[in-house]
Parts: structure tokens; sequence; C-alpha cells
């Protein structure tokens, strides 16, 4: 994915543990299209080479102030200006000190303290044993050095390399890659809160059995972090599914339509856009059998009876919230055929303003789609791409839908 396609990255690396995580970053970012600038600090040379990260850079590692390859010899000025960020992983808690009092003392604190602080903003991705993340005085640097504008990633939890657990483990390339994707992205959903449902339902037939679908939830878990990225708080009420949430998105897992309705209950009177992605059983049987049924031997089939259950999305399109506009809802529609009429039919039957329609066994467990908008006034292909992609461009719409205050569509 060229997520990062055009952006220029310098990457700090301060002395710790986790620089061995950095190349793997590292390669993530140019795996992304960024292109990326490496700078290290002296302790971070203890840990790792710079030959390591020349190879996965594809450019020559600066570590001094002094560097004479600059004709200029100031490449704390000529790297910071060039750049679309400048992120520090790991940053330690020493550099986090230094980077708060606007030390200088070598490249990377120079770099930072020289930057343009409009025009290159300061990522932080910091790693340190749990005490010292803990500690009031890195803490108290924390919130400083937000206030002072950087963006500060957070810590991950677990096993540290000292062999104590705790909170302070620099985050892995993977989550990394996500928030510098996710920071590039407009901010268009500021203030908005986001309730999603994502993936199928499973109805229990007995305790083994049950019915269910082939909605494997990427398309929803995609539009969580479409809308978390483009800065709203964001709920996602799944059914099961073997997806990992997206970062800093509230995750509920619930397993049966009933607990699916449940969960959206309890989350709608925060909510201002409900997107219900989930493919809901219809139906669950009347009564789950408490002990798996046997066969008898006789060639008998049990009798199932079923029960319908309750229309999410349209109990939500119904709450006052939505009908004093505080919730705007959008629907899915997933179909076999006849896609517009079906679609059309199913917006005046949710009684929603805004219904995106798919072809659902062609995207089932698939990680592209092709997704058509349905409202009052006429329809808007958004065309066949991956699914973060669709997810963004589907969000984009929202937002300026909320903006407008009106639906719109004209053709
Ligand atoms: N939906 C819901 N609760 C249900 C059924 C559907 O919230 N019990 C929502 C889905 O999440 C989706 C929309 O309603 O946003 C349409 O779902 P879909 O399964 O396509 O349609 P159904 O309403 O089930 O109608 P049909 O099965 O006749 O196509």
């Amino acid at each position: 994915m060229n997520e990062l396609a055009g952006k220029h990255i310098v990457l700090g690396l301060t002395g710790g543990i986790a620089c061995y995580k950095a190349a793997e970053l590292c390669r993530a970012l140019i795996k992304a299209d960024a292109t990326v600038q490496v700078v290290m600090t002296a302790a971070a040379e203890q840990f790792i080479t710079a030959v390591t990260l020349q190879a996965l850079s594809n450019r020559p590692v600066y570590d001094s102030q002094w560097d004479s390859r600059e004709p200029n010899n100031m490449p704390h000025i000529n790297l910071s200006r060039e750049a679309d960020a400048i992120l520090i992983a790991p940053c330690s808690a020493d550099f986090m000190a230094k980077l708060l009092h606007g030390r200088a003392d070598d490249l990377l604190s120079l770099m930072c303290l020289a930057r343009p602080l409009e025009k290159v903003p300061l990522l932080i991705a910091p790693a340190m044993n749990r005490e010292m993340w803990s500690h009031p005085a890195t803490q108290r640097n924390l919130i400083q050095l937000q206030a002072d504008g950087a963006t500060v990633f957070g810590v991950g939890h677990g096993d540290q390399a000292c062999g104590e657990t705790g909170d302070g483990r620099m985050l892995e390339a993977q989550e990394l890659l996500e928030e510098v994707v996710a920071f590039f992205q407009p901010k268009i959903l500021l203030g908005q809160h986001v309730l999603i449902t994502a993936g199928p339902t499973y109805e229990a037939i007995d305790p083994v059995r049950g019915i269910t679908n082939r909605s494997s939830g990427k398309m929803g878990f995609a539009l969580a972090r479409a809308a978390r990225e483009a800065g709203a708080e964001v709920t996602l009420v799944a059914g099961p599914v073997s997806l990992a949430e997206p970062r800093g998105v509230r995750r509920f897992d619930v397993r049966s339509a009933l607990e699916m309705a449940q969960a959206v209950e309890g989350a709608v009177p925060a909510a201002t856009v409900f997107i219900a992605t989930a493919a809901v059983a219809d139906w669950r049987p009347a009564l789950a059998a408490d002990k798996k049924m046997k066969k008898d031997g006789s060639g008998r089939v049990p009798e199932l009876s079923f029960v319908e259950n309750p229309d999410i999305l349209a109990g939500v399109a119904k709450s006052p919230r939505a009908r004093s506009r505080q919730l705007y809802c959008v629907g899915f529609a997933a179909e076999s055929h006849d896609l517009l009429t079906n679609a059309q039919e199913k917006l005046l039957r949710k009684d929603v303003p805004l219904l995106v329609a798919n072809i659902g066994p062609e995207t089932f467990g698939r990680d592209d789609n092709a997704l058509l908008l349905v409202d009052a006034h006429g329809t808007q292909d958004l065309g066949r791409d991956s699914k973060i992609n669709l997810a963004r461009k589907l969000i984009a719409e929202i937002a300026s839908r909320l903006k407008a205050g009106e639906p719109k569509n004209e053709n």
C-alpha cells in the first residue's frame, strides 16, 4: 500500500533496546512509499548499527552535527527543512527530557529544536522501563511535550527486556506505521463519535452448532480505522471475527443479534454517527437446546423453528436522537442481485439518509470491495478499491454530509 507516498520522514533513533524494532519500522515506512532519512544518537548506535539502517533506508545515516558531507555543514537545518515529519522511535526517557528543555547537544536534539514548528511535526514513540515511564518526571515531560505541539504515540504493555512487566514498551512497527498514516489523514470527524457494527452474528442451535454467515468484518473494521484516523471517537461492536481492532478504537465483542442490539443500545446515546455494516442474522432458532442435539439412528432430522431478530439499524433510525438529526445513520446492503433496486427499497424500509450497497458474495472475506452510495436524491459509485481506501472515501462523504447538514447526490 502506498499510504505514505510523497512523505519524507526523518526517523530519529535514541538509546534503547527498542532500536531493534526501529529497523522494522524503517522498512515498513519505506514499504508504505515514504522516503526515510535516519538520524541516530550515539546511544542508539550502542544498540544497532548505522549500517543496518543505511541498508534499509537506502540513504547514509546522519549521527553528528559536525557532518562535513553537507556543503554548508548544517545537517540540522538541511535535514529538518525537507521533512514532512520527524519521528523519534525509540524515544528514551532521557531524550524526552532533553526535548522538553530545548537542549541541543547532538544532531537529533539540535534538529528537533531547529525545525520549523508549524511545518514539521514531531512524532514521539517512547520506549523505556515501566518505572521510568511511570515516574512523575517522565509523565510531566510527556504532558509538556504535548503542550509544546508534539504528538506522543503512547506505549505498549507487556514483558520488558529488563525482565519486568508493565507499561513502557515501544509500540510494534506495524502499530507505529498505522499511527503515522493516521497522523497525516485530514481530521474531518473531530468531535464526532462514530458507532459501527461489524462482522456476522452467530445464532446458537445448541452448544456446539449455530447459524452464521460469511461476513469477515473487514469493511466495518476498515471504517473504524478510517473514522479514528479522521479524528473521531470510535466504538466498534463486532460479531465473531478474527480481526485485530484498529488502534484507538473501543471494541465490544458480541455473538448473537440480540447481544449486538443490546451493545448498540448502550452506545447510541453517546454516538453522533451510526454505521451498520454487520451482516446480522435475520432469524434465530426459537429455542437453542442447552445440550448437544444427538442423532437417534432413526434417520429423522430435527425440526427447527425460527423467530425474527430485531432490526438493529431500523430501530436506531427510529430513535429520538436519529429523528432529531443528532445521530446520522448509514446502512449497508449486502445483496446477491438487483443491487440498485434492493438498495433503494432498503433505504426506504430502514428509513436512513444514506445506504451503501455492495454485492455480498463478491466481497465477503476479501480486501477489496465495490460500493454504491444510494440516497433519496440518487446514486454515487465509489468504484472498486481496497476496503481501507473505500472506507476513507465513505468517511469523507459522511463528513461532508454532516458539515452540509443535508444529504447530497444529484445524479
Ligand atoms: N441490519 C440490522 N439488523 C438486522 C438486519 C440488518 O441492523 N436484523 C442492518 C445491516 O447491518 C445493514 C442493513 O441493515 O446495515 C441491511 O442489512 P441486510 O442484511 O442487507 O438486509 P436485511 O434488512 O437483512 O434484508 P434482506 O435480508 O431482506 O436483504
